[in-house]
């Protein structure tokens, strides 16, 4: 078990990639809260299995475009289980809207889900690690499109790039309190978010073949990852992005 008595918080815990992650940390010995918005059903579903796996996790409803509400899922974690060793900031939304037609009400609610939540997550939990001493890891699930343009879900990959940089920026200013800021970038993955893709035989038929291993990834691949990159076993990385995409990012257009 790579994350025996370690505790962790996951932004958007209980479902995709979020509930793979709660999972995979379980596994490996962690204790979780696990931030929800909807379905209190899956969360609770989520908490039997990690006592299952002989962990314990609290799932808090909050809105992590709040401020307020990550303090409280900090505060939730040092209540319940003494301290916080892992933050993974991986509540994500996207609007598959292009520049030319995304309203101000998507943009602001993508910036503020996906990297106002990641910015303050970044902070509150950096500053609870500090007060504890003995360093930490923050995980930011970004995505290809940190790099890569999406036409059409611009503000989107906006959020992605910003996310890049704050786990570079983040990474080098918390190095001297040994707290290790790294990034995950998935690419196409079977999850709620690319449900239309996923249901359309034709579409998924194109994207797998754009992927070089051939397939769409499993939220489990992103998870282990993330499992890995927590652990003591990744202990000198950080201010970067590991991508877990099949190869998707390399692949050429065949011109
Ligand atoms: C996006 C998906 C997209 C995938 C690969 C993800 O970050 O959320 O909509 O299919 O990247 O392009």
């Amino acid at each position: 078990m790579k994350l025996k008595g370690k505790v962790a918080i996951v932004t958007g815990g209980n479902s995709g990639i979020g509930a793979a992650i709660v999972l995979e940390l379980a596994r490996q010995g962690a204790n979780i809260v696990i931030d929800y918005r909807s379905r209190p059903e899956a969360t609770e579903a989520l908490e039997k299995q990690v006592a299952a796996l002989g962990d314990c996790a609290i799932g808090i409803r909050a809105d992590v475009s709040k401020l307020a509400d990550l303090q409280m899922l900090v505060d939730s974690a040092v209540k319940e289980f003494g301290r916080i060793d892992l933050m993974v900031n991986n509540a994500g939304v996207e609007t598959r809207t292009s520049v030319l037609d995304t309203t101000e009400q998507q943009y602001e609610s993508v910036l503020a889900i996906n990297l106002k939540s990641a910015f303050f997550g970044t902070q509150l939990a950096a500053r609870q690690m500090i007060l504890q001493g003995g360093g930490g890891c923050i995980v930011n699930i970004s995505s290809v499109h940190e790099d890569w343009p999406m036409p059409g879900n611009s503000a989107y990959c906006l959020s992605k790039g910003g996310m890049r940089m704050l786990t570079r920026t983040a990474g080098v200013e918390l190095g001297p309190h040994h707290i290790r800021v790294v990034g995950v970038g998935p690419g196409a993955v079977a999850t709620p978010i690319n449900e239309a893709t996923l249901e359309d035989p034709q579409a998924l038929k194109k994207l797998n073949a754009a992927i070089p291993l051939g397939r769409v990834g499993t939220p489990e691949s992103i998870a282990r990852t993330v499992a890995f990159l927590a652990s003591d076993e990744a202990d000198y990385i950080t201010a970067t992005t590991l991508f877990v995409d099949g190869g998707l990012m390399q692949q050429s257009p065949g011109l």
